[in-house]
Parts: structure tokens; sequence; C-alpha cells
């Protein structure tokens, strides 16, 4: 896979790499050996809230991400800073903190227990994190980070760790060290997506797809409300218990359901009823968009980007009215996206309550675009938006 042209292709993406290079010389000392990484953010196009729920998932790996600079040392010390983030730390890889302290570092210790789990003998690193993709905007900096620094460590140690690896280290990091209960779509959009195409994960079995796109038709913009919630992780969390919930009580009556993907619209209309309001709602949701992003898949295979887009705005409406996600500033977003020409769809992406909206449209309808977005928002709400046009990439790479 030509993931190095990405950013050969991509200058600006190289110049920022190669300045990032540039600021761990200045605080690392500029001894020969670093290596520096680029790790993609991503978008989730249709398959919204599905991937705990084993259904099928569209996501696709943007231009903006994780910048990561490695340099190994002899000592079995690891320590890491970030250029955007305060706070470093320094410590013996033979006592790694034991549990999550709320803190950035978090994410990379998790990842770094679980690359060492079975006692490997590596030198130790320094390790510079930088990039621009919006922190907590749902634009997945998490698993970008993660997949990125157990790529870039076992590249720098010569581990030799495989793709698969890499996304097991970053789900066990946020999961088991973390403790946020995410799917596996944020990680194997990291890892797998391949520039120019959406990448099609059924979260069921894991087989993975790839779905070209073609830009001119179909590129992407995101807008970012701007609002982080505080509370969005204990909020996520209670959506997968409700769907583990409502799939316990539906599978007496789908014997052969493995997952509540698996269930149809014919058992939950008869038996929705055993269900509690919300359990009830959340699998509505999942029912129909399962079935949206089958469609989705279809329309975009015969090159029909307007029911794509139909599928996308669809879906918003589901994460609005069923699964209880959306907030008022992503829902005026979407409209406002979706009333300028040339615009096929529009959704909230990433878990929701605040974060951003992406939009597919066409790419000669961009100009004017931001500001139409913008001056409506602020408006609306009083605050600006942040309206950017990505690019599709690859899987993490080396400079
Ligand atoms: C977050 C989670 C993902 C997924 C999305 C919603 O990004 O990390 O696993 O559930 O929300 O689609």
């Amino acid at each position: 896979m030509p993931a190095r042209d990405v950013l050969n292709g991509v200058e600006p993406l190289a110049d920022l790499l190669r300045d990032h290079g540039r600021r761990f010389r200045e605080r690392f000392g500029a001894r020969p050996g670093a290596r520096l990484f680029f790790s993609p953010g991503r978008v989730n196009l249709m398959g919204a809230h599905l991937d705990y729920s084993g259904g099928p998932v569209m996501p696709m790996a943007v231009d903006r991400g994780t910048f990561i600079a490695v340099r190994p040392r002899d000592d079995r010390r690891l320590r890491l800073e970030s250029t955007l983030e305060e706070g470093a730390l320094e410590v013996p890889l033979d006592a790694l903190p034991e549990r999550a302290e709320d803190r950035w570092t978090d994410y990379p210790i998790g990842v770094v227990r679980h690359l060492l789990r079975d006692g490997a003998a590596v030198p130790g690193a320094d390790v510079l994190f930088g990039g621009n993709l919006p922190i907590g905007a749902g634009l997945s900096s998490s698993a970008s980070m993660c997949v990125g620094i157990a790529f870039a460590l076992q590249a720098s140690w010569g581990t030799g760790g495989t793709i698969d690896d890499c996304i097991e280290s970053a789900l066990w990091g946020e999961r088991e060290f973390v403790g946020v209960h995410c799917g596996i779509m944020d990680p194997f959009a990291v890892g797998y997506t391949r520039p120019g195409s959406i990448l099609w994960l059924d979260c069921k079995d894991r087989s993975i797809d790839h779905v070209p796109i073609e830009v001119d038709e179909l590129s992407i913009a995101v807008a970012d409300t701007g609002i982080r919630r505080g509370l969005a992780q204990s909020a996520f969390n209670e959506r997968v218990d409700e769907c583990a919930r409502a799939f316990a009580k539906l599978r007496r009556h789908a014997p052969a359901a493995e997952c509540l993907r698996d269930v149809d619209a014919e058992v939950l209309a008869a038996h929705g009823g055993a269900l509690s309001r919300a359990e009830a709602f959340r699998a509505r949701h999942v029912v129909a968009e399962v079935q949206r992003t089958f469609e989705a898949r279809r329309a975009l295979e015969r090159g029909d980007v307007a029911t794509f887009g139909a599928c996308m705005s669809a879906a918003h409406a589901s994460l609005r009215d069923l699964y209880e996600v959306s907030v008022p500033e992503l829902d005026h977003l979407v409209e406002t996206a979706l009333s300028w020409e040339g615009v096929h769809g529009a959704r909230l992406t990433g878990a929701g309550f605040g974060g951003c909206i992406v939009v597919a449209m066409r790419k000669d309808a961009r100009p004017g675009f931001a500001v139409h977005l913008g001056s409506a928002y602020e408006r609306a709400f009083g605050r600006s938006t942040a309206v950017e046009f990505f690019g599709a990439a690859g899987g993490p790479v080396e400079l």
C-alpha cells in the first residue's frame, strides 16, 4: 500500500511532521536516531453507534492526525511529552503506572503496558506527541494516538508487530487501562483505511473491505461545534449498557442472534414491549441503522452519492431522536449544511454529545460553504464553528 505517498503527496503534512522533528530535537537533543510517524484520525460516515452491537460501519481515515517522534534510549526508561498537552511523564519500563491517573499519558501508557505484557527486552524511548486533529471532538484523537504509538514503538524497537497487533494494544489500552467501553471501529479505521477509500468493517466477524470514492463527487467537510461534554464518557458507557440489556431481552425470541445487529425489525416489533423506553429506542436505532448502512454501501458502489448522503442524514435524525446523543448545536449545523447546494448528506460523527458533524459534498460546492455554516451558527449560538475540508488518508506511516 503506497501509504508513504500520501505524506509525500500532501506536502503540508510532511512539512508539519518535519517541524515536529525539529521540536523533538529542541526538547530531547539532536542525537541521531529519531524517527517520525503520522497516525490519522477518522470520520465515521455510516454505521453510527453500531460497532459495539456487532454491526457494519463505514469510517474513513483523514489527513489530520497525531505526529509522533520517537528515539530509542538504552536505559529502559520511557519519557512522554506532548506539544498539545501539559505534563510530561518519565518512568522506568519495569515500573509503569498500574492504574490510569486521569491524564493524557494514560493512553500511551496503557498501550505500552500491553506491548510489554510478555516482558519484551526493549531499550526504552523518548517520545514527543503532537498533531493537527482537534482533541475530544469525535475525530478519534485517542485511537489515532494509541494505534500510532504502538506502530511507532514497534518500528523503533524493531519488535515487528502487525497492524492487528497495534489495534489489539490500542483497544486494550483504551478499554482495560483507561476504562472507556469503546467499540472496535476507531482503531480499525486508523489502522486499515486505504487512501481514497471508505473502510467497510463488519464488527461481528471483523472482516474488512475498501469502497473507493470519487473525491470530486464525494469530498468531506467537518464542522466543530466547539462543545466538549465532560459527561460524554459516562453517557457513552450508558448507551453500551442499554444495547446489551436490549439484546439480553430480545435474544430469547431470536435464538440464532449473536448480537443486537442480528435482531430483525419483526422480532423488535413483536417483543419490544418487554424493553424499557431507553432500551427500545436504542434497539430501534440499531436495527434501522444496520439496514441503512448496507443500503449506503450499495449506493456508493453504484456511484449514487445522493442516496449515500440521504442515508447519512437519516442516521443523524435517528441519533437525535432514538439514540439521543445529539445536542442542538449539532442539529443546527446539520440542518444548515443540508440547505447548501451540492451537499449530499450530513450527520454527527463519533459518539456525539458535542464534537463535530461530518458533511459529504461535491468538491466544487466548497467555496462559500464555511461562511454559510459559520455565519448561521454564530447568529444562532453566539459562537464560531471551525469548518475544514479533509482528505482521505491511509493507516499509520513513517515519514
Ligand atoms: C466512539 C467510540 C466508537 C463508536 C463511536 C460511535 O467514537 O469510540 O467505538 O462506538 O463512538 O459510532
